[in-house]
């Protein structure tokens, strides 16, 4: 396998081995498959992994993109990742769900 281009970490809650935080509650694994469905359609080349608790459950669920450091916060539906997709695409942030 090549080395990704963007590595992107969704919160799935996990503190210990426990599922505790409110990521996972605001279905943030739902979207995972959405959100490599579009990768693929797209030809990005990307690796999706899930995360412990990022500490930021009040703005969950919560996506970061690496290597641009962009955090996201309120990745809840179909439509914001479209959102955050399209910018990464034309290489800049998804300004409105930026965490500040
Ligand atoms: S569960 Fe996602 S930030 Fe805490």
């Amino acid at each position: 396998m090549n080395k990704p281009d963007y590595h992107i970490f969704v919160c799935a809650s996990f503190r210990g081995t426990e599922a505790k935080g409110k990521c996972i509650k605001k279905e943030s694994l739902r979207l995972i498959p959405y959100l490599e469905e579009e990768l693929a359609d797209r030809g990005l080349n990307a690796m999706v992994s899930s995360t412990g608790c990022l500490k930021l459950c009040e703005d969950g669920p919560v996506m970061i993109i690496y290597p641009q450091g962009y955090w996201y916060r309120e990745v809840n539906s179909e439509e914001v990742v479209d959102e955050i997709l399209d910018a990464l695409e034309k290489g800049h942030a998804a300004e409105s769900h930026l965490l500040a």
